[in-house]
């Protein structure tokens, strides 16, 4: 949550910042604010988006060779201009900006107001340039007295700092689980930022600060200690992503241009990994022995959101490809019920960001407990594919909506590929199944195409039909209970329509009271061993007038003549299946959500990577 970008080194760097703020404005967006020193620490804020922000920059610019930024998601204090980074002290000596929560805020405040330090906003992160004020009168230099500030901090944060006695520097941090924080090396300018996307168009180098690291960022040279002031080697790492992959192109939204990818996604997720001519499959960081695939007694997954319904399939896969009992939990709840581990159990985490907080203290509960641990997870060098023992790279490519949707698909990808993998080394896939199971895994792309393919209209003449209900029901059985829970968050997070996913079993035990003419009921009605029973919910939806939209396989005649609506998929291995339902599902809410004029990439409320508990 929130996001930070630094630039120094050339004229332009507000610009630059500015620039890569609106890479991360996924991140947070309720106010934004740049510093900048040009021989006085100049500072433009503004609340709510950044369209807001560069207005200002425009009116005003922000001259100097240093920036520091950050696009806001409130925790403490209204989204106003006031509260919104960098906070700067009266003097204007100090700007900070800061991802995280400082959890003694109050005390830190407290005592730095009787020492005479006057608050302008109502933000914890005002003590953090306080702090850096008071040790710097005390003669410290820039580096020290932010080192010797972040040492009073309790909570997790991701910090930069820029102060007018050495205006040639930004100072950074990271302290704990707060999010990223990058350093991109450049050609006579460097940056700094939360996430890659910010800093790609000027370079592919990058460093990731650790928990308790410092950056000390120049023009021409990064210096990096740990917060006990040792100085600490980095290795720098090429991302592979480029800039025009994490740009809008011809799309009107990064989640409409994220749900066409998914052909391509889902093709370079396979790419690699799987020999067709034997139905073999290999990942480069999971490098498992027979024997040691034989001692995994149980995989516990845990992760949020979308990640978790990820998960939640995951189970039916692996369970199914390779025996191995797998338990799905939200990561919010997992180290709060004191679950069985023990060495023989893996904990896979599944996150796109990489850097989910509640992820991420799953991990830590797991690996306390002697776990190993295993990650799939989008964002190279990100917190959870470091701390990993072994991770799946998603390749599903920068995911920038918020609404997640093709690193739901390319995880599911991966969840199958990782079934086949355990299931050939446990020797429950012989030769023949693995190599037929490969040929489905090779159709996946191509068809993924054909769910996409010229169906544009359908939706938005959907959407022209039901945008104005205020709820929805989506229903489905076994590995498509889960695409229902997904389909109803796709559907509520971007539209704000009031939606459920729900075990079609359970709809006679509770939802079927809400069902009358005004309720869409999305039934995911697929041609596998539970569809006989998803047609008796229709029934029973459709004895109540309820309107019935089904995803069904093309052709099924049946269910068509039993719904008001239908959009069909194609058929693939019944544990695929839920790769190409949730599209459809998707696309519903997207073309829903244009209609009712929500703003579909930076739907309120939400953050694309939630840092804080
Ligand atoms: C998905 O549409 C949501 N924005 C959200 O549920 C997301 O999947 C969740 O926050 C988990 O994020 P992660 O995969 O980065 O850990």
């Amino acid at each position: 949550m929130c996001g930070i970008v630094g630039c120094v080194g050339t004229t332009d760097a507000s610009i630059i910042v500015l620039e890569g703020l609106k890479k991360l404005e996924y991140r947070g967006y309720d106010s934004a604010g740049i510093a900048s020193l040009n021989g006085d620490l100049d500072i433009r804020r503004a609340e709510g988006k950044l369209i807001n922000l560069e207005e200002k920059l425009q009116a005003a610019p922000l001259l100097g060779r240093i920036g520091i930024g950050h696009t806001r998601w409130a925790t403490h204090g209204a989204p106003i201009e006031r509260n919104a980074h960098p906070h700067a002290d009266e003097a204007r000596a100090v700007a900070v900006v800061q991802n995280g929560i400082v959890e003694n805020f109050m005390e830190l405040r407290v005592q730095l107001q009787a020492e005479g330090h006057v608050f302008q906003s109502d933000t914890d992160t005002e003590v953090i340039t306080h702090l850096v004020d008071k040790f710097l009168a005390e003669g410290h230099d820039l580096v020290e007295a932010c080192r010797r500030a972040f040492l009073r901090l309790q909570g997790a944060h991701a910090i930069a700092v820029v102060g007018k006695s050495e205006p040639d520097k930004i100072v950074a941090a990271r302290l704990g689980n707060a999010g990223g924080v990058i350093v991109g090396l450049g050609e006579g300018k460097n940056f700094l930022a939360s996430d890659i996307p910010a800093i790609l168009a000027h370079t592919q180098q990058v460093v990731f600060l650790e928990d308790r690291e410092m950056a000390v960022i120049t023009a021409d040279t990064v210096r990096y200690q740990t917060l006990d002031g040792n100085p600490v080697g980095k290795e720098v790492k090429i991302i592979s992503w480029d800039a025009v992959s994490a740009a809008k192109g011809q799309y009107d939204y990064f989640m409409q241009k994220e749900i066409y990818e998914q052909p391509q996604s889902i093709q370079s997720t396979i790419r690699g990994r799987v020999d067709f001519t034997t139905g073999q499959i290999k990942f480069e960081e999971l490098t498992l022995t027979p024997q040691e695939a034989r001692n995994i007694d149980q995989i516990l997954i845990a992760a949020c959101g979308t990640s978790y319904h990820a998960g939640l399939v995951g189970k039916f896969i692996i369970e199914n490809l390779a025996r191995i009992k797998v338990e799905v939990d939200y990561a919010s709840e997992f180290r709060y019920r004191d679950p069985l581990i023990d060495d023989r159990t893996v904990i896979l985490t599944i996150t796109q960001s990489g850097e989910t907080v509640d992820t991420l203290a799953a991990m830590e509960e797991g690996r306390s407990k002697g776990a190993k641990l295993w990650s799939i997870v989008n964002v190279m060098g990100s917190m959870a594919h470091r701390i990993s023992d072994g991770s799946i790279l998603m390749q599903a490519g920068p995911e920038i909506g918020v609404a997640s949707t093709k690193a739901f698909t390319t995880t599911l990808t991966d969840l199958f590929m990782l079934g086949m993998y355990l299931g050939q080394l446990r020797g429950y896939l012989s030769g023949a199944e693995s190599y037929a199971l490969a040929q489905e895994l090779a159709r996946l792309p191509e068809l993924a195409g054909k769910v996409l393919a010229n169906r544009a209209n359908d939706y938005q003449k959907l959407a022209e039909l039901y945008y104005q209900q205020t709820d929805y029901l989506f229903l489905g059985r076994g590995f498509n209970f889960p695409i229902a829970l997904e389909g109803a968050l796709k559907l509520k997070e971007i539209s704000y329509i009031h939606a459920e996913g729900y075990p079609a079993g359970e709809m006679k035990h509770g939802p079927i009271a809400l069902i009358d003419d005004r309720m869409p009921v999305v039934c995911i009605a697929t041609q596998d061993h539970v569809r006989d029973k998803m047609i008796s919910q229709i029934e029973q939806v459709r004895a109540r007038d309820g309107i019935v939209i089904s995803v069904i396989n093309e052709g099924d005649e049946e269910v068509t003549q039993k719904s008001n609506h239908v959009l069909a998929i194609p058929r693939v291995h019944p544990l695929l299946t839920p790769i190409l339902a949730v599209i459809p599902l998707q696309l519903l809410a997207y073309h829903t959500a244009v209609r009712r004029g929500a703003d579909v990439d930076q739907p309120r409320n939400l953050a694309k990577s939630v840092t804080v508990e």
